[in-house]
């Protein structure tokens, strides 16, 4: 890493529509914040996020799904597919949410590449309601 960006905190300006930082003071103090920097940082991190982790990069994830469990086959396939996949399951919650449907939460780790293949598996198959991924990133 470059010895500019050493785990320190670096100062740099920023210059800005005045409308534009009165719009972010609004936010900032809506949102509680006791500064800008702080409020800047988060923004920037939240923005960062949405940005596709290299396929070789190991990355954390939480996988969320919603599902029949009465859809013929589908816990069998989820089970598999989890058994199968190249990374860990590092932790998985389940709960009954009423007769037919179940959320499972399911934390995982590995290579991007395989949990994509893991993720585009699960989402694709029938009886999923509801689906999504978030890569953990701080
Ligand atoms: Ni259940």
């Amino acid at each position: 890493m470059k010895e500019e960006y050493k785990n320190r905190i670096i100062r740099f300006g920023v210059s800005l529509d005045s409308k534009l930082l009165k719009k972010f003071d609004e936010y900032i103090k809506n949102k509680n914040y006791n500064n800008r920097s702080y409020a800047i940082a988060n923004l920037i991190k939240k923005e960062l996020s949405k940005i596709e982790p290299d396929l070789n990069s190991e990355i954390t994830g939480i996988l969320a799904i919603v599902y029949n469990h009465h859809t013929r086959e589908l816990v069998n396939k989820l089970i598999e597919l989890q058994h199968h996949f190249k990374g860990k399951i590092l932790s998985s919650i389940h709960i009954h949410l009423n007769e037919q449907d179940c959320l499972e939460i399911i934390i995982i780790n590995g290579k991007n590449i395989d949990i994509k293949k893991l993720n585009d598996n699960i989402e694709v198959l029938k009886g999923i309601k509801f689906f999504s991924f978030q890569p953990v990133c701080f």
